[in-house]
């Protein structure tokens, strides 16, 4: 019997800080004896030195194997791509498991992909429900896992959600955060870094948007730019933009304390956040960051689909109402800062929960659709 074969995607950049310690999980116990063949697929869906290489570099995580090279393009022409592309590598390198994590497109179509050919799916970080289906992300996640065979969740509502769309108990384990496992790992050589001339430590807030709804309108952008000029006037902002974000840049008035720089790789960025006075995103990672972190975070959504993070964590939704925004950033600055819990299992030791599962699932000899 060959060793059992496993296939780690990464597709968007917040996949690579998921799948890095997954990778040195297996690493460590093929040092210590395991007999296993594991490959890292990168999708290309982020492609950009900024948005993949530099966090490949930061993680310390090799080169993939085998790059798919999909690119940027429509949802459809993306998902395409990628789904095409992953099909000849899963039937060359018929793996025992296929590993996605989060909720790109890049999770979705290699979950579709390899299911169709009979492979077995793990889906990292399922459960997780917005319940606000325009966004592209809430779809891929119903749909990875409606067919995945086993849901590793990161917190109990997860759970809770895939029990009452009808997933069965058995495939669901919570296993913890593996977002996490990176931050503690790399949070002592993040703090190590300097940071961006004329800021310091507590003395500055963080900004990111990328989310279409925020991010596609010029409109809607100069909103909320508006209470972050507001922000601005009293404390530096310093905005790292995403290139979805960039082009609706041009021609918004904003106030000269919001320092707008490129996307930043991994350490840099954690190092950034932690030393930062307040955050204020609409990314999903960076709720959670933050909660683990202790600082204060306003997430510029109408939900969430990481409710921990809000519940013991530091994470207040504001939406994209300026009032809402400027009244809970006056209130931290004011000193008036919830205090938070850090959700449990998220103790760095996920990746571990992970693999530790996937190695005591019963061997079949796959049979993949078409071969
Ligand atoms: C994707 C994910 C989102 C995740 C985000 C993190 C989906 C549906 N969305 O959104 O959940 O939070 O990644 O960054 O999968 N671009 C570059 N360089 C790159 C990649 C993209 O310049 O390396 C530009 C392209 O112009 C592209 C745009 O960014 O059109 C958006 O990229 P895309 O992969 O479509 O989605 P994101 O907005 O990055």
């Amino acid at each position: 019997m060959p060793p059992p074969k496993y296939i780690l995607v990464v597709g968007a950049r917040p996949n690579i800080m998921k799948i890095a310690p997954i990778y040195r999980a297996f690493s460590s116990r093929r040092a210590g004896g395991l007999n296993a063949d594991v490959l890292l697929v990168h999708t290309g869906q982020h492609q950009s030195r900024n948005m993949s290489d530099d966090f490949f570099r930061d993680l310390g995580i090799p080169d993939p194997d085998i790059n798919l090279g999909a690119g940027s393009g429509s949802h459809a022409e993306q998902t395409a791509r990628i789904m095409l592309a992953f099909e000849p590598a899963c039937l060359e390198h018929r793996p025992d498991w296929v590993i996605v994590v989060g909720d790109v497109n890049s999770t979705l179509a290699c979950a579709l992909t390899a299911k169709k050919l009979g492979f077995r799916i793990a889906h990292v970080e399922a459960g997780l429900r917005s319940r606000d289906a325009s966004m592209p992300e809430e779809i891929n996640r119903l749909c990875t896992d409606a067919i995945s065979d086993l849901l590793f969740t990161t917190e109990a509502i997860a759970n809770q959600n895939l029990r009452s769309e009808g997933v069965a108990a058995d495939k669901i384990h919570f296993v913890g955060n593996t977002m996490v496992d990176t931050l503690r790992q790399q949070l002592d050589r993040a703090l190590a870094l300097p940071l961006p001339e004329g800021v310091a430590p507590g003395r500055y807030a963080v900004l990111t948007l990328h989310r279409p709804a925020n991010a596609d309108s010029s409109r809607q952008l100069a909103i909320i730019l508006g209470a972050i000029n507001a922000i601005a006037s009293r404390i530096p902002v310093i905005f790292p933009v995403h290139p979805r974000t960039a082009p609706r840049l041009a021609g918004l008035e904003l106030h000269s304390e919001i320092r707008v720089v490129q996307p930043m790789s991994y350490l840099p960025f954690l190092g950034l956040l932690a030393r930062s006075r307040m955050v204020l995103t609409d990314s999903g990672g960076v709720q959670e960051e933050t909660t683990v972190l202790g600082v204060p975070c306003l997430t510029i959504r109408p939900n969430t689909e990481r409710p921990i993070t809000c519940e013991i964590g530091t994470n207040v939704l504001v939406g994209a109402d300026p009032e809402r925004i400027l009244g809970a950033a006056t209130a931290i600055l004011g000193g008036r800062a919830r205090t938070a819990a850090i959700p449990e299992k998220w103790d760095g030791h996920a990746a571990e929960r992970i693999v530790d599962i996937l190695l005591h699932q019963p061997v079949t000899s796959s049979c993949p659709v078409g071969v």
